[in-house]
């Protein structure tokens, strides 16, 4: 039994959950003679153990008990459309029709670009993978190559993907040392700074000529968990152009959400390479590196022949698959031609209102913030002086944004999920254009709900 599960025993928010739950409970039993910790990802890590989901449509998901969630996970970000998106199906439908895998080029793949570009003017050349890991992994490649240099600046608690470049410094080793089964030497040529450290930034340009590239989410770390703004995009966009770098932004989370042309139109700053993932395809598996052609030409057998520069190589036996080609492009033509984005923005913006009051009446000295369609959750950790209607999130310590309470942060889940309410693992989530008020106000109630079981628990002051 882990820390968690131990704390959990006498719990009766988990013997509430484990009443409603039968049927999870026993696939999960299952699924820990398949999988490390009975989990496929990461973030589904629950404890005593998740909800199996059976189906789902717009905002909301059923799991194998028939309990119906409101549904802030989202797919991973990728759902701004909600579940099962009728243009978005009918699309699939038609592709698998088709057939999934030609092993070649087809239609789609053209359709589905132009449908990027149409979205996002600075993808002057594209190029697919099956996922945002894939896609962060070739946009630094390419930076290294373009530029002859091999160090890549990124920042503390940014989130690119789990491949070797990129695993220091999301959840820990922000010394940048490198984590179990990454070479020393691969992790040593990242600098990891603090995020919105201009003078940091400044510095590190200024005594190393060795910087590829800068990588970061531009809204700030999970989608703004710790924020950022356009002022430090803009910094970034002018340092790198003065000392040679390459400006990278992984929009995998903000791309087709912060607005429809993503975090670049937002702040009005024009990156040299993205990265796109999750909504770019539609809920199905896809990404891509994207951006300006004299750097994807690097990946162009003719540009190699015509320059003697070596080409750098770019097989993938998914990359551009019809279905997820066919889900994507139908995805982004409904937001390029309906209010998508916004829509989720302004629901979001009344969920993060109505919370708060939750707190302000609960006397909860938490607060909830966020920015566009996402809503994060602040549980003060250190007991600062701050509340509902007073939180600055940039005013506040990286390490106590980011210092979450395990055990805290898993009963909110449970306390939310037995309400009908499923959070993301850090007691956040994303909004889809297809949640509406009443689930906003029936959000609200399971929360006020969630926060009276917690101060049961003794888990708040009451
Ligand atoms: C900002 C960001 N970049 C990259 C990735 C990796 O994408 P994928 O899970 O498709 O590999 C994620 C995944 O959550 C992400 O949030």
């Amino acid at each position: 039994m882990n820390d968690v599960a131990a704390e959990l025993t006498n719990s009766r928010i988990i013997a509430a959950y484990r009443e409603r739950t039968g049927g999870s409970a026993e696939l999960a039993k299952e699924a820990i003679e398949l999988f490390p910790s009975g989990i496929t990802h990461d973030a589904r890590n629950v404890d005593p153990y998740g909800v199996f989901i059976a189906r789902a449509q717009g905002p909301h998901k059923w799991d194998v008990d028939g309990n119906r969630y409101i549904d802030y996970f989202g797919g991973h970000g990728a759902l701004l459309l909600g579940h099962h998106h009728p243009i978005v199906t009918a699309a699939v439908r038609e592709a698998l029709d088709e057939g999934t895998q030609f092993g070649a080029s087809h239609p789609r793949e053209i359709q589905w670009a132009h449908a990027i570009q149409r979205l996002v003017p600075s993808a002057e050349r594209i190029r697919f993978t099956s996922s945002g890991t894939e896609a962060t992994l070739m946009a630094v490649r390419l930076a290294r190559a373009f530029t002859g240099r091999q160090t890549l600046m990124r920042f503390k608690g940014h989130f690119h993907g789990w491949h070797d470049q990129m695993a220091s410094g999301y959840t820990n080793h922000f010394d940048g040392s490198p984590t179990p089964g990454v070479l020393p030497g691969v992790a040593e040529k990242s600098i990891l700074l603090n995020p919105g450290d201009v003078a940091a930034v400044r510095e590190a340009f200024a005594i190393n000529p060795d910087i590829a590239g800068v990588i970061y989410e531009p809204t700030g770390s999970s989608f703004g968990q710790v924020p950022l703004d356009a002022a430090f995009a803009q910094e970034l966009r002018r340092l790198c152009t003065q000392y040679g770098a390459l400006l990278m932004f992984d929009e995998v989370v903000t791309g087709f959400r912060a607005t429809r042309g993503g975090a670049q139109m937002a702040f009005g700053v024009r990156p040299d390479l993205l990265t796109f993932a999750k909504i770019v395809a539609g809920g199905l598996p896809g990404a891509c590196v994207a951006g300006r052609k004299d750097i994807l030409d690097l990946l162009d057998f003719q540009v190699a022949e015509r320059t003697g520069r070596e080409k750098i190589s770019h097989p993938g036996t998914f990359n551009a698959n019809p279905v997820s080609a066919a889900a994507g492009t139908a995805a982004l033509t409904v937001i390029a031609e309906t209010n998508a984005s916004d829509d989720a923005s302004a629901t979001a913006a009344s969920l993060r209102e109505k919370l708060n009051a939750v707190l302000a009446q609960e006397r909860v000295p938490w607060a909830v913030y966020g920015t566009y369609s996402g809503f994060h959750l602040f549980v003060n950790p250190s007991g600062l002086d701050v509340g509902p209607h007073n939180f600055e999130p940039t005013k506040i310590p990286l390490e106590d944004m980011k210092n979450q309470p395990k055990t805290l942060i898993n009963k909110l889940r449970l306390a939310m999920l037995i309400n009908g309410v499923d959070l993301n693992p850090r007691g956040g989530g994303l909004l889809s254009c297809t949640h509406t008020a009443t689930d906003v106000a029936d959000t609200t109630a399971a929360f006020h709900e969630a926060i009276r079981m917690l101060k049961q628990e003794g888990e708040l002051a009451s």
